[in-house]
């Protein structure tokens, strides 16, 4: 298995030729559905849902679940005991994805809350508060065997961060920022562990687990993304 690579191929396909028991962490990003923002009145074409929703093409909601629970099942096979994983969504499906992942086998260990503190400001006449906050689900295979602990304050089920801008953002428009990437990847894992991605987008996964010294493996089935990762990953010592 080749180590620090991020695959041009879509993750059902590349994870299933993972052996089993290999990855120590999972820190992935899917991408979010669409179809129910599309159908809140006045949402339809605006611009603060188009960029962040750009990516799927399901058609119903069970469609969407259906395929995050497929990944997951891989997931859960490709775990060593004691992986821990952790899973972004917007509120609207956390609760399903609590379900799937134990449905999976892992066990759901607590929802963590990055508010973003520069988001789309909510604008009056869509009726609607601002999409500030985003979910990040923490689960393992059993009870996790690498918990590296921070200063008590900085172990809070709850982050802020503005969105990805200046010189670290890219092209990519739901990139996640390191700040909300680097501290759950150093409290999981260990230096030289495998933590594995499987929706790489523009490799942010990656770039924190070169800063941090894990290996990483993931998969991307968009090929300008896969190259702003690399560009990204040549750029980080
Ligand atoms: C929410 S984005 C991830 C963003 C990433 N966290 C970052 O910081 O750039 C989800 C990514 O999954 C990719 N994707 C969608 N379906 C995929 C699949 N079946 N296999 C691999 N990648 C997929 C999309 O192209 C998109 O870049």
């Amino acid at each position: 298995m080749e180590l620090n690579i991020i695959h041009h191929q879509s993750c059902l396909e590349g994870l299933k030729l993972l052996p089993d028991e290999c990855v120590d962490l999972i820190f992935t990003d899917p991408p979010y559905f669409q179809y129910r923002a599309q159908n809140v009145q006045g949402l339809k074409n605006h611009k603060d849902v188009v960029t962040e929703f750009d990516f799927d093409d399901f058609k119903t909601e069970e469609e969407y679940l259906q395929f995050l629970e497929a990944v997951l099942i891989e997931c859960f096979r490709v775990c060593k005991s004691g992986a821990s994983g952790y899973l972004w969504c917007g509120d609207d499906f956390v609760s399903f994805l609590n379900r799937i992942v134990e449905h999976v086998g892992f066990q759901f260990r607590k929802t963590i809350h990055w508010h973003k503190t520069n988001p789309f400001p909510a604008i009056y006449t869509r009726k609607m508060y601002a999409n500030s906050m985003e979910m990040l689900i923490h689960f393992s295979k059993g009870t996790p065997k690498t918990w590296n602990n921070k200063p008590v304050n900085d172990m809070h089920n709850f982050i802020q961060s503005p969105i990805c801008m200046g010189k670290e953002r890219t092209k990519h428009k739901t990139q996640k920022p390191l700040k909300v990437c680097l501290p759950f990847i150093e409290i999981s894992s260990n230096e030289n562990d495998l933590v594995l991605d499987p929706f790489m987008g523009s490799g942010s996964t990656a770039v924190a687990c070169k800063m941090l010294n894990r290996n990483y493996i993931g998969y991307e089935l968009n090929e300008e993304f896969c190259q702003i990762a690399n560009t990204r990953l040549n750029q980080t010592r």
